[in-house]
């Protein structure tokens, strides 16, 4: 008999009568959008569980990342790492700016803040790095080069909800926040995202640029797009906050077993992080070779589960970015790293199963 297939996530969600009750709302009152009660009771909730003075939600992190480079205007080149999700790069790229990418640290896997210094140009206006599987990123020293070179500080945070560093949430770095609710993701509106600052005038301007440069009493004073986040998805927002710090609890005790019955192998390696400045959202294994994965990745087919090579490639063997200089950590890093399942429902015996194969690979 064949197992049952496993995929490398499901969403977490609140359980479904919790939601009908926001969805309830919603039929009674015939609002469904432009920053309906739920978006600002959520965008509430959220500034006041992540520590944050404003949480300007979004209809997704590529948006978020699109408004936060325009609202700060950003132009030129933009300093970031090559080792993320395309959203990151292209939407630098969609914004007429070019990605310059510096490599990454070999063990935290996010941007090295030492190299940063030495691809600054005149042209250079902004860093954006990410905080990759939600290890924080040396914010202190990357803070430090910006200032030196006045330049501005975007943060990819689409995996970083919930840490916090010395009680500070990292979201409370650089000039902007940008943020993923995405369904993959750790908290989830289904499709959703947002900016986080403590900038008023930003904030203002975020607010303005989502909803077509409306401001609040209807004059257009700003370039604007529709980024406006739904009444749908905020309700999902509601209901699924409820659950979050049990959904991070859960992931943390799953990532802590495969940690174990993973810690005898000796050719695969895990990200480094502190243990209390990590959200436990992805499972990331680095293999000594590409040639280990491809073969643990057949095995774990046969056995119908579904890996995924998060992030393959490095973004700067990517010709639409080209030309970049080669990176080599990120370039073996990114050819050698693998995401196993995680998620809440996911059983422990599945997590046995799965690190059986890795074992025999
Ligand atoms: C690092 C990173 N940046 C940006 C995004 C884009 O977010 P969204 O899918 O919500 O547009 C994602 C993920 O989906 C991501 O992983």
């Amino acid at each position: 008999m064949t197992s049952p297939s496993i995929y490398v996530t499901k969403p977490s969600l609140a359980p479904l009568e919790q939601y009908v009750t926001y969805l309830n709302t919603i039929w009674e009152t015939g609002v469904m959008t432009h920053h309906g009660p739920m978006v600002q009771r959520l965008e509430k909730e959220l500034s006041t569980y992540l520590k944050v003075k404003h949480v300007v939600c979004v209809s997704n992190g590529t948006c978020a990342l699109q408004l936060a480079i325009r609202a700060t205007d950003i132009t030129g080149e933009v300093i970031t790492t090559p080792f993320t999700f395309i959203a990151t790069a292209n939407i630098i790229a969609w914004e007429r700016c070019r990605p310059v990418f510096v490599d990454i640290d070999p063990d935290t896997w996010n941007i090295d803040p030492e190299k940063i210094e030495e691809k600054i140009t005149d042209e250079t206006s902004a860093i954006l790095p990410v905080h990759v599987f939600s290890a924080p990123c040396d914010v202190d020293l990357i803070q430090t080069i910006a200032a030196k070179h006045g330049l501005k500080v975007i943060y990819d945070a689409a995996h970083a909800i919930a840490v916090e560093v010395d009680r500070k949430s990292i979201l409370q770095y650089g000039d902007i926040s940008a943020m993923s609710f995405h369904a993959t993701k750790l908290f989830n509106t289904a499709e959703g995202g947002a900016c986080v600052t403590d900038n008023d005038f930003l904030a203002e301007r975020i607010r303005r640029m989502r909803f077509f440069g409306f401001d609040e009493r209807k004059d257009i004073v700003d370039a604007g797009m529709n980024a406006k986040m739904t009444e749908v998805s905020a309700g999902l927002g509601l209901a699924n906050l409820k659950w979050l710090d049990r959904v991070r609890r859960n992931r943390r005790e799953k990532y802590e077993l495969y940690q174990n019955l993973l810690s005898e192998v000796q050719f695969i390696t895990f990200q480094k992080y502190d243990a209390e400045e990590y959200n436990y959202s992805y499972m990331p294994i680095l293999f000594d070779s590409e040639e280990l994965l491809l073969r643990a990745m057949d095995r774990l087919i046969d056995g119908n589960i579904y890996t995924r090579r998060y992030f393959y490639p490095s973004l700067n063997t990517v010709p639409i970015f080209a030309p970049q200089d080669s990176l080599p950590v990120s370039e073996r890093v990114a050819r050698s790293i693998l995401c196993l399942p995680l998620y809440d429902t996911l059983p422990n015996e599945d997590i046995e199963r799965i690190c059986e194969h890795i074992r025999q690979a």
